[in-house]
């Protein structure tokens, strides 16, 4: 939903490190895909997708056309895609991973604090939805537990997560995250290389 950025990178770094990790946290056994993209953002993704990421990951696919043309193309009509709402009145729950559903949508945005509910603008399409809880998620923690939900069928309230936690990078720096992570050993989890971009661009915003 993002316009591309005015400057040399298509995708900015932390988008990239977030949808490399939205492959990783898929699984071997899903597709990740990425509609609605610009042309450049498709090139940038397509290389990207054909790099890495190290380890077990879905494969992932880039397409400059928007999620109802995809879905016209493979034949998935809209019942069959459960929008991942913050707004949905019911729960992500394991029995949504029964077959009732063949894709799960999440929206491509950038989270504002506080959210200015533009998953609205697919909700208004007519999808089934489902809410992971009152707190805003960064769009792969979003995915990594909707997997842990429907293909795992761990129940949402057994999930650990920890809300708006400050990353630590020293004594002076931190940076507090707006969004609910799983927690692992008592860390968020964040994509690989986020903390230290985060810490990089701390750093920039600083150097006049
Ligand atoms: C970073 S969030 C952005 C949310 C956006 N600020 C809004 O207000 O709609 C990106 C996507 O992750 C998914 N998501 C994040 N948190 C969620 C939650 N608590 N329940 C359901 N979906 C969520 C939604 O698909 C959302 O469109």
């Amino acid at each position: 939903m993002e316009e591309d950025e005015n400057t040399s990178r298509a995708i900015p770094k932390w988008v990239e490190l977030e949808y490399s990790h939205m492959r990783t946290l898929a699984g071997p056994s899903s597709e990740v895909h990425f509609t609605h993209l610009s042309k450049s953002s498709c090139d940038t993704l397509a290389s990207l997708f054909a790099q890495g990421p190290e380890g077990e990951a879905a494969p992932g696919f880039a397409h400059a056309e928007g999620v109802l043309d995809y879905m016209k193309t493979k034949g998935v009509p809209l019942d069959k895609v459960c929008l991942l709402d913050p707004r949905a009145e019911k729960v992500l729950a394991p029995e949504d991973g029964d077959g009732r559903f063949e894709w799960f949508l999440f929206g491509g945005i950038l989270g504002d604090d506080p959210p200015r509910d533009r998953t609205g603008e697919l909700r208004v399409l007519g999808f089934p939805n489902r809410h992971l809880g009152p707190v805003q998620m960064t769009t792969d923690t979003a995915l990594g537990v909707t997997k842990i939900v429907v293909e795992d069928k761990v129940p949402l309230d057994k999930i650990p997560f920890v809300d708006h936690p400050t990353i630590v990078f020293n004594s002076k720096e931190s940076v507090e995250m707006p969004f609910r992570y799983i927690v692992k050993d008592g860390q968020p989890i964040l994509p690989p290389g986020m903390r230290e971009h985060l810490h990089e661009d701390l750093n920039q915003s600083f150097d006049f």
